[in-house]
Protein backbone atom coordinates (compact mmCIF):
# COMPACT_ATOMS: atom_id res chain seq x y z
CA UNK A 1 0.00 0.00 0.00
CA UNK A 2 1.09 3.31 -1.01
CA UNK A 3 0.87 6.29 0.87
CA UNK A 4 0.64 9.55 -1.17
CA UNK A 5 0.83 13.26 -1.21
CA UNK A 6 -1.27 14.47 -4.13
CA UNK A 7 0.07 18.36 -5.48
CA UNK A 8 -2.50 19.94 -6.90
CA UNK A 9 -6.11 19.08 -7.42
CA UNK A 10 -6.80 20.42 -10.46
CA UNK A 11 -7.56 18.16 -14.06
CA UNK A 12 -4.55 15.66 -13.83
CA UNK A 13 -4.83 15.17 -10.17
CA UNK A 14 -8.72 14.19 -9.88
CA UNK A 15 -7.71 11.36 -12.93
CA UNK A 16 -4.86 10.01 -10.82
CA UNK A 17 -7.05 10.17 -7.68
CA UNK A 18 -9.93 8.45 -9.14
CA UNK A 19 -7.53 5.75 -10.42
CA UNK A 20 -5.03 5.39 -7.06
CA UNK A 21 -8.57 5.19 -5.06
CA UNK A 22 -10.57 3.49 -7.94
CA UNK A 23 -11.93 -0.11 -7.73
CA UNK A 24 -10.55 -2.04 -4.49
CA UNK A 25 -7.33 -0.16 -4.62
CA UNK A 26 -5.15 -0.15 -1.44
CA UNK A 27 -2.99 2.66 -2.30
CA UNK A 28 -4.44 6.24 -0.60
CA UNK A 29 -4.02 9.36 -1.03
CA UNK A 30 -3.08 10.95 2.83
CA UNK A 31 -2.52 14.62 2.40
CA UNK A 32 -3.82 16.61 -0.50
CA UNK A 33 -1.83 20.36 -1.46
CA UNK A 34 -3.81 23.13 -3.12
CA UNK A 35 -3.17 26.51 -3.49
CA UNK A 36 -6.26 27.70 -2.68
CA UNK A 37 -8.27 26.32 0.36
CA UNK A 38 -11.53 25.54 -0.96
CA UNK A 39 -9.79 23.40 -3.47
CA UNK A 40 -8.18 21.32 -1.19
CA UNK A 41 -10.70 20.91 1.20
CA UNK A 42 -13.23 19.64 -1.62
CA UNK A 43 -10.64 17.76 -3.07
CA UNK A 44 -10.25 16.11 0.63
CA UNK A 45 -13.83 15.77 0.95
CA UNK A 46 -14.48 13.93 -2.63
CA UNK A 47 -11.16 11.46 -2.20
CA UNK A 48 -11.20 11.22 2.22
CA UNK A 49 -7.83 12.71 2.23
CA UNK A 50 -7.36 12.93 6.11
CA UNK A 51 -4.87 16.02 5.45
CA UNK A 52 -5.29 18.88 3.33
CA UNK A 53 -2.88 22.10 3.38
CA UNK A 54 -2.33 25.09 1.18
CA UNK A 55 1.52 24.96 1.73
CA UNK A 56 3.35 22.38 -0.65
CA UNK A 57 6.58 21.15 2.13
CA UNK A 58 3.95 20.67 4.51
CA UNK A 59 1.75 18.08 2.55
CA UNK A 60 5.23 16.93 1.23
CA UNK A 61 7.17 16.68 4.54
CA UNK A 62 3.51 14.84 6.21
CA UNK A 63 4.52 11.98 8.32
CA UNK A 64 2.71 9.64 7.04
CA UNK A 65 3.95 10.54 3.32
CA UNK A 66 5.71 7.92 1.19
CA UNK A 67 5.74 9.27 -1.93
CA UNK A 68 4.60 12.53 -3.70
CA UNK A 69 2.66 12.74 -6.52
CA UNK A 70 3.26 16.05 -8.73
CA UNK A 71 -0.09 17.43 -10.69
CA UNK A 72 1.24 20.91 -10.83
CA UNK A 73 1.78 23.32 -13.87
CA UNK A 74 4.96 22.44 -15.57
CA UNK A 75 6.45 25.95 -14.33
CA UNK A 76 6.08 23.79 -10.49
CA UNK A 77 7.32 20.72 -11.06
CA UNK A 78 11.28 21.29 -10.28
CA UNK A 79 10.50 23.70 -6.78
CA UNK A 80 8.13 20.35 -6.38
CA UNK A 81 10.77 17.80 -6.66
CA UNK A 82 13.48 19.48 -4.63
CA UNK A 83 11.58 19.49 -1.76
CA UNK A 84 11.44 16.16 -2.18
CA UNK A 85 14.64 15.59 -2.29
CA UNK A 86 14.41 17.65 0.69
CA UNK A 87 12.32 15.59 2.83
CA UNK A 88 13.70 12.17 1.29
CA UNK A 89 10.29 11.50 -0.06
CA UNK A 90 9.93 9.47 -3.73
CA UNK A 91 8.29 11.00 -6.00
CA UNK A 92 6.27 10.27 -9.19
CA UNK A 93 5.85 13.59 -11.78
CA UNK A 94 3.24 13.84 -14.47
CA UNK A 95 4.55 14.77 -17.76
CA UNK A 96 6.24 16.70 -19.02
CA UNK A 97 9.03 16.43 -16.76
CA UNK A 98 10.60 19.54 -17.51
CA UNK A 99 9.78 22.55 -19.37
CA UNK A 100 13.10 21.67 -21.15
CA UNK A 101 16.10 19.61 -20.95
CA UNK A 102 18.20 21.63 -18.65
CA UNK A 103 15.91 21.49 -15.82
CA UNK A 104 14.57 17.82 -16.83
CA UNK A 105 18.48 17.38 -16.17
CA UNK A 106 18.25 18.97 -12.59
CA UNK A 107 15.21 17.32 -11.72
CA UNK A 108 16.96 13.78 -12.45
CA UNK A 109 20.27 14.35 -10.79
CA UNK A 110 18.41 16.06 -7.81
CA UNK A 111 16.34 12.56 -7.30
CA UNK A 112 19.63 10.11 -8.03
CA UNK A 113 21.69 12.62 -5.90
CA UNK A 114 19.25 12.01 -2.86
CA UNK A 115 18.66 8.31 -3.61
CA UNK A 116 15.04 8.67 -3.63
CA UNK A 117 12.47 6.65 -6.05
CA UNK A 118 11.54 8.32 -8.94
CA UNK A 119 8.59 7.75 -11.09
CA UNK A 120 7.31 9.61 -14.78
CA UNK A 121 3.98 9.50 -15.10
CA UNK A 122 3.65 9.15 -18.92
CA UNK A 123 0.28 7.37 -18.61
CA UNK A 124 0.42 6.74 -22.58
CA UNK A 125 2.87 4.26 -22.98
CA UNK A 126 1.13 2.50 -20.00
CA UNK A 127 -2.43 1.75 -22.32
CA UNK A 128 -3.55 -1.55 -22.63
CA UNK A 129 -3.58 -1.34 -26.44
CA UNK A 130 -0.26 0.08 -26.24
CA UNK A 131 1.54 -2.82 -23.63
CA UNK A 132 0.16 -5.58 -25.52
CA UNK A 133 1.44 -3.68 -28.94
CA UNK A 134 4.92 -3.06 -27.55
CA UNK A 135 5.25 -7.09 -26.50
CA UNK A 136 4.19 -7.98 -30.05
CA UNK A 137 6.98 -5.45 -31.04
CA UNK A 138 9.38 -6.83 -28.90
CA UNK A 139 8.82 -10.55 -29.75
CA UNK A 140 9.74 -9.78 -33.06
CA UNK A 141 6.43 -9.85 -34.50
CA UNK A 142 6.79 -7.03 -36.78
CA UNK A 143 10.64 -7.88 -37.48
CA UNK A 144 12.94 -4.75 -37.49
CA UNK A 145 11.30 -1.19 -36.53
CA UNK A 146 11.37 0.98 -39.45
CA UNK A 147 8.87 3.40 -37.94
CA UNK A 148 6.87 4.72 -35.47
CA UNK A 149 4.41 7.67 -35.85
CA UNK A 150 2.26 8.78 -32.34
CA UNK A 151 -0.93 11.50 -33.01
CA UNK A 152 -1.52 13.33 -30.34
CA UNK A 153 -4.39 16.19 -31.34
CA UNK A 154 -7.48 17.84 -29.46
CA UNK A 155 -9.09 21.28 -29.31
CA UNK A 156 -6.21 22.78 -27.08
CA UNK A 157 -6.38 22.28 -22.88
CA UNK A 158 -8.44 23.34 -20.05
CA UNK A 159 -6.71 25.76 -17.87
CA UNK A 160 -5.18 29.60 -18.48
CA UNK A 161 -1.46 28.13 -17.75
CA UNK A 162 -1.34 26.07 -20.71
CA UNK A 163 -1.51 28.83 -23.09
CA UNK A 164 1.02 30.91 -21.55
CA UNK A 165 4.44 29.98 -22.83
CA UNK A 166 6.46 30.97 -19.59
CA UNK A 167 4.30 28.74 -17.17
CA UNK A 168 3.89 25.88 -19.81
CA UNK A 169 7.69 25.76 -21.04
CA UNK A 170 5.90 25.97 -25.07
CA UNK A 171 2.80 24.70 -26.30
CA UNK A 172 1.73 21.57 -28.34
CA UNK A 173 4.86 20.30 -28.52
CA UNK A 174 5.83 20.06 -25.33
CA UNK A 175 2.25 19.42 -23.83
CA UNK A 176 1.49 16.33 -26.43
CA UNK A 177 4.52 16.00 -27.81
CA UNK A 178 6.30 14.40 -25.22
CA UNK A 179 3.69 11.38 -25.68
CA UNK A 180 4.20 10.99 -28.70
CA UNK A 181 8.21 11.09 -28.76
CA UNK A 182 7.68 8.29 -25.70
CA UNK A 183 5.26 6.00 -27.27
CA UNK A 184 7.69 6.36 -30.62
CA UNK A 185 10.89 5.72 -28.75
CA UNK A 186 9.43 2.53 -26.68
CA UNK A 187 8.74 0.82 -29.85
CA UNK A 188 11.80 1.85 -31.23
CA UNK A 189 13.72 0.47 -28.55
CA UNK A 190 14.11 3.08 -24.89
CA UNK A 191 18.15 1.85 -25.37
CA UNK A 192 18.19 3.22 -28.92
CA UNK A 193 19.52 6.80 -29.11
CA UNK A 194 17.44 9.50 -31.00
CA UNK A 195 20.11 11.54 -32.72
CA UNK A 196 18.49 14.36 -35.02
CA UNK A 197 15.08 15.58 -35.11
CA UNK A 198 13.59 18.22 -37.51
CA UNK A 199 10.28 19.48 -37.02
CA UNK A 200 7.82 22.06 -38.76
CA UNK A 201 5.52 24.03 -36.31
CA UNK A 202 3.46 27.08 -36.80
CA UNK A 203 0.65 29.01 -34.49
CA UNK A 204 -2.14 28.85 -37.21
CA UNK A 205 -5.55 29.87 -35.02
CA UNK A 206 -4.80 30.01 -31.29
CA UNK A 207 -3.80 33.98 -30.04
CA UNK A 208 -0.83 32.66 -28.40
CA UNK A 209 2.76 32.96 -28.37
CA UNK A 210 3.79 29.02 -28.65
CA UNK A 211 3.41 26.71 -31.35
CA UNK A 212 -0.88 25.01 -32.03
CA UNK A 213 0.20 22.64 -34.19
CA UNK A 214 3.20 20.57 -35.54
CA UNK A 215 4.82 17.66 -37.16
CA UNK A 216 8.37 16.26 -36.45
CA UNK A 217 10.58 13.64 -37.67
CA UNK A 218 13.14 12.04 -34.89
CA UNK A 219 15.68 9.78 -36.37
CA UNK A 220 17.30 7.60 -33.83
CA UNK A 221 20.67 6.23 -34.19
CA UNK A 222 19.96 2.58 -35.72
CA UNK A 223 18.02 4.07 -39.00
CA UNK A 224 14.49 4.06 -37.74
CA UNK A 225 12.17 7.14 -38.05
CA UNK A 226 9.68 8.19 -35.42
CA UNK A 227 7.35 11.12 -36.50
CA UNK A 228 5.05 13.00 -33.98
CA UNK A 229 2.07 15.15 -34.69
CA UNK A 230 0.58 17.10 -32.54
CA UNK A 231 -2.44 20.06 -32.40
CA UNK A 232 -4.66 21.89 -30.29
CA UNK A 233 -6.19 22.90 -33.00
CA UNK A 234 -7.92 19.86 -33.98
CA UNK A 235 -12.06 19.51 -34.27
CA UNK A 236 -13.47 16.16 -33.26
CA UNK A 237 -12.47 15.89 -29.73
CA UNK A 238 -9.12 13.83 -28.30
CA UNK A 239 -7.35 11.69 -31.67
CA UNK A 240 -4.82 9.07 -30.03
CA UNK A 241 -3.20 7.12 -32.95
CA UNK A 242 -0.09 5.31 -33.06
CA UNK A 243 1.15 3.27 -35.79
CA UNK A 244 4.05 0.93 -35.76
CA UNK A 245 6.41 -0.38 -38.84
CA UNK A 246 8.59 -3.43 -39.11
CA UNK A 247 10.26 -5.62 -41.97
CA UNK A 248 7.95 -7.95 -41.13
CA UNK A 249 4.30 -6.39 -39.91
CA UNK A 250 2.55 -3.09 -39.05
CA UNK A 251 -0.05 -1.94 -35.82
CA UNK A 252 -1.84 0.55 -35.98
CA UNK A 253 -3.45 1.35 -32.82
CA UNK A 254 -6.62 3.90 -31.84
CA UNK A 255 -6.71 4.28 -28.65
CA UNK A 256 -9.63 7.00 -28.51
CA UNK A 257 -12.07 8.10 -31.18
CA UNK A 258 -13.50 4.79 -32.79
CA UNK A 259 -12.77 2.48 -30.91
CA UNK A 260 -15.82 -0.07 -31.43
CA UNK A 261 -18.02 2.32 -29.30
CA UNK A 262 -20.33 4.24 -30.74
CA UNK A 263 -23.84 6.00 -29.64
CA UNK A 264 -26.43 8.39 -31.26
CA UNK A 265 -28.54 10.52 -29.21
CA UNK A 266 -30.60 13.39 -29.24
CA UNK A 267 -28.99 15.18 -26.50
CA UNK A 268 -31.19 14.45 -23.51
CA UNK A 269 -29.17 13.25 -20.39
CA UNK A 270 -25.18 13.49 -19.29
CA UNK A 271 -23.04 16.46 -20.57
CA UNK A 272 -19.86 14.17 -20.35
CA UNK A 273 -18.74 11.92 -22.73
CA UNK A 274 -15.11 11.73 -22.92
CA UNK A 275 -12.07 13.50 -22.18
CA UNK A 276 -12.15 16.50 -24.93
CA UNK A 277 -15.04 15.71 -26.72
CA UNK A 278 -16.81 18.38 -28.35
CA UNK A 279 -20.13 17.63 -28.98
CA UNK A 280 -22.69 15.76 -26.30
CA UNK A 281 -25.17 15.21 -29.49
CA UNK A 282 -25.96 13.29 -32.41
CA UNK A 283 -23.26 10.08 -32.98
CA UNK A 284 -21.02 9.85 -29.94
CA UNK A 285 -17.47 8.16 -29.51
CA UNK A 286 -17.38 7.66 -25.96
CA UNK A 287 -14.74 5.39 -24.06
CA UNK A 288 -15.66 2.36 -21.92
CA UNK A 289 -13.01 3.19 -19.25
CA UNK A 290 -11.09 6.13 -19.62
CA UNK A 291 -8.64 5.36 -16.45
CA UNK A 292 -8.10 2.04 -17.61
CA UNK A 293 -7.70 3.34 -21.34
CA UNK A 294 -5.34 6.63 -20.88
CA UNK A 295 -3.27 3.72 -18.67
CA UNK A 296 -3.36 5.37 -15.70
CA UNK A 297 -3.94 2.00 -13.65
CA UNK A 298 -1.24 0.35 -14.90
CA UNK A 299 1.28 3.24 -14.36
CA UNK A 300 0.41 3.42 -11.15
CA UNK A 301 0.23 -0.34 -10.34
CA UNK A 302 4.37 -0.05 -12.34
CA UNK A 303 4.97 2.62 -10.48
CA UNK A 304 4.08 1.27 -6.55
CA UNK A 305 5.20 -2.39 -7.45
CA UNK A 306 8.71 -0.98 -8.38
CA UNK A 307 8.96 1.31 -5.39
CA UNK A 308 7.93 -1.39 -3.23
CA UNK A 309 10.59 -3.62 -5.15
CA UNK A 310 13.08 -1.57 -4.95
CA UNK A 311 13.86 -1.45 -8.22
CA UNK A 312 13.44 1.41 -11.01
CA UNK A 313 9.66 2.18 -12.51
CA UNK A 314 9.16 1.34 -16.57
CA UNK A 315 9.31 5.01 -16.76
CA UNK A 316 11.76 7.30 -14.85
CA UNK A 317 12.98 10.69 -14.50
CA UNK A 318 15.93 9.69 -16.87
CA UNK A 319 13.13 9.05 -19.34
CA UNK A 320 11.49 12.34 -18.56
CA UNK A 321 14.78 13.76 -19.48
CA UNK A 322 15.22 11.93 -23.03
CA UNK A 323 11.94 13.25 -23.84
CA UNK A 324 12.73 17.02 -22.96
CA UNK A 325 15.72 16.88 -24.68
CA UNK A 326 13.94 15.29 -28.28
CA UNK A 327 11.69 18.37 -27.51
CA UNK A 328 14.33 20.70 -27.10
CA UNK A 329 15.78 19.46 -30.37
CA UNK A 330 12.14 20.10 -31.79
CA UNK A 331 12.10 23.61 -31.46
CA UNK A 332 15.07 24.81 -32.23
CA UNK A 333 14.33 22.34 -35.63
CA UNK A 334 11.51 24.09 -36.17
CA UNK A 335 12.94 28.16 -35.76
CA UNK A 336 15.98 26.73 -37.68
CA UNK A 337 14.44 24.77 -40.54
CA UNK A 338 17.18 21.84 -40.52
CA UNK A 339 17.59 18.89 -38.78
CA UNK A 340 19.09 19.63 -35.16
CA UNK A 341 21.19 17.55 -33.07
CA UNK A 342 19.46 15.64 -29.98
CA UNK A 343 21.71 17.51 -27.40
CA UNK A 344 22.17 14.23 -24.27
CA UNK A 345 24.66 15.00 -22.10
CA UNK A 346 23.61 12.25 -20.32
CA UNK A 347 22.62 8.63 -21.96
CA UNK A 348 22.42 5.36 -20.77
CA UNK A 349 21.34 3.15 -23.82
CA UNK A 350 23.37 1.51 -26.79
CA UNK A 351 26.24 3.99 -28.16
CA UNK A 352 27.72 3.03 -32.05
CA UNK A 353 24.69 1.16 -33.50
CA UNK A 354 25.03 0.66 -36.93
CA UNK A 355 22.52 1.17 -39.14
CA UNK A 356 20.55 -2.30 -39.94
CA UNK A 357 20.21 -3.84 -43.34
CA UNK A 358 19.65 -7.05 -42.85
CA UNK A 359 18.86 -8.18 -46.63
CA UNK A 360 16.83 -11.11 -47.32
CA UNK A 361 18.79 -13.58 -48.75
CA UNK A 362 17.47 -15.47 -51.66
CA UNK A 363 20.24 -17.90 -52.95
CA UNK A 364 24.08 -17.34 -53.45
CA UNK A 365 23.94 -15.28 -56.13
CA UNK A 366 20.57 -13.16 -55.47
CA UNK A 367 19.03 -11.10 -52.42
CA UNK A 368 15.34 -11.16 -52.61
CA UNK A 369 13.55 -7.62 -53.27
CA UNK A 370 10.15 -8.78 -53.53
CA UNK A 371 7.85 -11.85 -54.17
CA UNK A 372 4.15 -11.76 -55.17
CA UNK A 373 1.58 -13.70 -56.43
CA UNK A 374 -0.57 -11.66 -59.07
CA UNK A 375 -3.97 -11.55 -59.99
CA UNK A 376 -3.18 -13.87 -62.73
CA UNK A 377 -2.32 -17.27 -60.70
CA UNK A 378 1.70 -16.37 -61.40
CA UNK A 379 4.07 -16.34 -58.39
CA UNK A 380 6.90 -13.82 -59.21
CA UNK A 381 10.42 -12.98 -57.74
CA UNK A 382 12.16 -9.93 -58.25
CA UNK A 383 15.65 -10.53 -57.47
CA UNK A 384 19.12 -8.40 -56.92
CA UNK A 385 22.25 -9.88 -57.99
CA UNK A 386 24.70 -9.12 -55.44
CA UNK A 387 28.08 -8.75 -57.57
CA UNK A 388 26.78 -6.90 -60.65
CA UNK A 389 23.77 -5.42 -58.55
CA UNK A 390 21.40 -5.69 -61.42
CA UNK A 391 17.47 -6.45 -60.51
CA UNK A 392 15.66 -8.91 -62.72
CA UNK A 393 12.16 -11.16 -61.81
CA UNK A 394 11.84 -14.72 -62.10
CA UNK A 395 8.34 -15.85 -62.82
CA UNK A 396 8.13 -19.27 -60.80
N1 LIG B 1 -2.23 12.62 -19.54
C1 LIG B 1 -1.49 13.27 -18.73
O1 LIG B 1 -0.51 12.71 -18.28
C2 LIG B 1 -1.81 14.69 -18.36
C3 LIG B 1 -3.03 15.25 -18.69
C4 LIG B 1 -3.29 16.57 -18.32
C5 LIG B 1 -2.32 17.30 -17.65
N2 LIG B 1 -1.12 16.72 -17.34
C6 LIG B 1 -0.07 17.48 -16.64
O2 LIG B 1 -0.48 17.69 -15.31
C7 LIG B 1 0.00 18.95 -14.84
C8 LIG B 1 -1.18 19.75 -14.33
O3 LIG B 1 -2.12 19.91 -15.38
P1 LIG B 1 -3.69 19.93 -15.14
O4 LIG B 1 -4.32 19.59 -16.44
O5 LIG B 1 -4.07 19.15 -13.96
O6 LIG B 1 -3.89 21.47 -14.85
P2 LIG B 1 -5.03 22.15 -13.99
O7 LIG B 1 -4.95 23.59 -14.29
O8 LIG B 1 -6.33 21.45 -14.21
O9 LIG B 1 -4.60 21.86 -12.49
C9 LIG B 1 -3.41 22.38 -11.97
C10 LIG B 1 -3.42 22.42 -10.45
O10 LIG B 1 -2.33 23.22 -10.03
C11 LIG B 1 -2.82 24.34 -9.29
N3 LIG B 1 -2.02 25.54 -9.61
C12 LIG B 1 -2.08 26.31 -10.70
N4 LIG B 1 -1.21 27.33 -10.60
C13 LIG B 1 -0.61 27.20 -9.43
C14 LIG B 1 0.36 27.95 -8.74
N5 LIG B 1 0.92 29.03 -9.28
N6 LIG B 1 0.76 27.52 -7.53
C15 LIG B 1 0.24 26.43 -6.98
N7 LIG B 1 -0.71 25.66 -7.59
C16 LIG B 1 -1.12 26.05 -8.79
C17 LIG B 1 -4.26 24.49 -9.71
O11 LIG B 1 -5.02 25.15 -8.73
C18 LIG B 1 -4.67 23.04 -9.87
O12 LIG B 1 -4.91 22.45 -8.61
C19 LIG B 1 0.76 19.56 -16.01
O13 LIG B 1 2.13 19.31 -15.89
C20 LIG B 1 0.20 18.85 -17.22
O14 LIG B 1 1.09 18.80 -18.31
C21 LIG B 1 -0.86 15.43 -17.66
Amino acid sequence: MAKISMLGSGFIGRFYADSLQGQRSRDKIVSIYSRREESAKKFAEDYQVAHWTTEMEASISHPEVEVVCISLPNNLHEAAVLLCCKHKKGVICTKPLGRNAEEAKRMMEAVEKAGIFNGYLEDLVYTPKFLKALESVQNGALGRILWAKSRETHPGPHSEWFWDKEQAGGGCILDLGCHCVEIARSFIGKDIKPVEVMCWADTQVKPIDAEDHAIGLVKYENGAIGQFEVSWTFRGGLDLRDEVMGTEGTIWVNSFLRTGFEMFTTGKGADYVAEKAESNTGWLFPVGDELNELGYNHMFTDMFNSMESGKPARETFYDGYVVNAVLDAAYRSAKSKLWEPVQLDVWRGKTGVEKGKGYTEYDEQYYLVKEEMTHFGAKKVILKDKKSGQIIEKTL
